[in-house]
């Protein structure tokens, strides 16, 4: 496995490999980041190139979030990737990736201010713009990500399409804890007493996606609020319970099919997001 800083030591690595299948992340690898590098492997064969790039991305943070305590672990990320058989990883300094201010950058439809990006401005705008940049430099045939962050997948999704990138896009399910807590970096944030209490989002996830799956005709704003109810009635802070349609994340009504139910809630200081598919 070969780590790499420079955009033209990249670019000349991978020289010669036509399939490419790349696994955008910031580091601080779990489970699930490894599940996508398989995902990535299965899609490009033997033979193909599965490159991991590892930055954590300033512009996609707020100024008054984590980007200054967001876990840096990069000799320990290294060793997984090296274990699950990547071929590169791509860890460019901020001087490399934004050599002067972006100026330039990509502004998602509406979908961006609803949901996370309601709570988080600027929040998709930043991701789409380093994706982009990320999708130029390595220019894949198959980019991979986790559907934990299932908003971000339909921004990236739209941008592909609508800029004709020709990248195939493969979503990976989120992988739990067996408590049911999605894996996620931002977990190390959590207490002991905070982490025990932490798989009550998912759990509230299960029964409304129960609930919808049952009564796909009920008054989805009540099941949302009652489900908002119940979080912060055991010290949680939401900020969305939302039934969604999944192929464009439009608020669901009564009777849809396809949908799937997100949220997003702060346990202390960490802000957990999460979400599950309608199914069956
Ligand atoms: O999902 C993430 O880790 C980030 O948003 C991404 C896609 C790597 C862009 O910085």
């Amino acid at each position: 496995m070969r780590v790499i800083e420079s955009i033209s030591e990249l670019r000349a690595a991978m020289r010669g490999h036509d399939r490419r299948g790349f696994v955008p992340t910031m580091g601080n690898l779990h489970d699930g980041h490894i599940d996508l590098t398989r995902i990535a492997r299965r899609e490009v064969g033997p033979d193909g190139l599965v490159i991991m790039s590892i930055f954590v991305n300033r512009l996609q943070f707020g100024p008054r979030e984590d980007f200054d305590r967001y876990p840096r672990t990069f000799e320990q990320d290294c060793d997984k990737c090296r274990a699950a058989g990547v071929d590169i990883v791509f860890a460019p300094p901020e001087s490399e990736l934004y050599p002067v201010p972006q100026g330039y950058m990509v502004e998602p439809p509406a979908i961006q201010h609803e949901l996370d990006g309601a709570v988080r401005p600027g929040h998709f705008r930043g991701v789409a713009t380093v994706v982009l940049k990320l999708f130029n430099i390595v220019q894949p045939s198959v980019a991979v990500f986790g559907k934990k962050d299932y908003q971000q997948c339909r921004v990236l999704d739209g941008m592909v399409q609508q800029l004709n990138l020709g990248i195939k896009m493969v979503f990976g399910e989120t992988v739990r804890a067996q408590d049911g807590l999605a894996l996620s970096s931002r977990n190390g944030y959590l207490s002991e007493a905070e982490r025990a209490e932490a798989p009550a989002l998912y759990r509230e996830l299960v029964s409304v996606a129960a609930f919808v799956r049952e009564a796909p005709n009920a008054d989805f704003r009540v099941l949302e609020r009652d489900a908002e109810t119940r979080l912060r009635q055991r010290g949680w802070l939401p900020d969305y319970v939302a039934i969604r349609r999944r192929q464009d994340l439009a608020v669901a009504q009564p009777g849809d099919q396809g949908l799937v139910v997100l949220a997003a809630a702060r346990l202390g200081s960490t802000r957990l997001i999460d979400n599950l598919e309608v199914t069956g």
